[in-house]
């Protein structure tokens, strides 16, 4: 049954304003991820593309940039954080050699389960189909059943297994990839999934889409 004609969430791409609040989900998402991403470096990466999804009519103070000029002016005196747009997920895909590569995914946790994690692949695979991308593709912790569960539910397949993959527990990586995107059966396939996820939650702005 359609509970809403829109979902109180969008996507859109991220911003530099944004960075504070990606960070903050990377950290909760990924506690033992060291380095932590350098998104300052990814948004001028061109080969990289991230999505925010955004709250509507939910708000979060973030601190502000001062630079050096304006704290001389303030004398040094903190500025009362501003108030942004509340951030609930995110997603960060490569685009290399005909793959869009998600390179992260993460809904913050009290918003999990209401349908955000898939709409930020479904913001990968349409983001890999609009450059032309063969393929969307992943690694996964062999663990991880809910991220394994969410791409599973939306076509990709183990392609392999990266032994010892990840540094903090020496964890496999399962390796993910959707049959060819341009394929009329992923087509018909994908084309079900986001249809039935308006049914079930809504229509969901989509900023990124031209
Ligand atoms: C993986 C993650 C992004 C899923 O986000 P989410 O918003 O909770 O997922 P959704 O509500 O959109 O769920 C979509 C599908 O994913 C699967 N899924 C999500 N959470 C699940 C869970 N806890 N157990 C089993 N399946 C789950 C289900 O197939 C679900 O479809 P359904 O609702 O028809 O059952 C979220 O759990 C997260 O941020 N985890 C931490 C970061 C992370 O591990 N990222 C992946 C790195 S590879």
């Amino acid at each position: 049954m359609r509970r809403e004609a829109v979902l109180p969430y969008s996507l859109r791409p991220m911003d530099w304003d944004d960075l504070d609040q990606v960070a903050e989900m990377e950290r909760e998402a990924f506690p033992t991820l060291w380095p932590p991403t350098n998104y300052r470096r990814e948004m001028r990466n061109r080969t990289a593309e991230y999505l925010v999804c955004v709250r509507e009519g939910e708000y979060r103070a973030v601190e502000r940039r001062q630079g050096a000029l304006r704290r001389l002016f303030r004398r040094n005196k903190p500025e009362p954080p501003e108030q942004r747009r509340l951030l609930t997920g995110f997603l960060g895909v490569w685009h290399m050699a005909g793959e869009a590569h998600i390179v992260s995914i993460a809904v913050r946790e009290e918003y999990r389960r209401r349908g955000l994690g898939e709409l930020l692949v479904i913001g990968a695979i349409e983001m890999g189909m609009a450059r032309g991308a063969q393929v969307v593709t992943l690694e996964a912790r062999v663990s991880n059943e809910p991220a394994i569960a969410l791409y599973t539910k939306y076509g990709f397949h183990q392609a392999g297994i990266r032994r010892r993959y990840y540094a903090d527990n020496h964890e496999d990586a399962v390796i993910m990839t959707t049959d060819t995107l341009d394929s009329a059966e992923y087509r018909v396939l994908f084309d079900r999934l986001r249809n039935a996820f308006d049914e079930r939650y809504g229509e969901a702005v989509r900023e990124y889409i031209q």
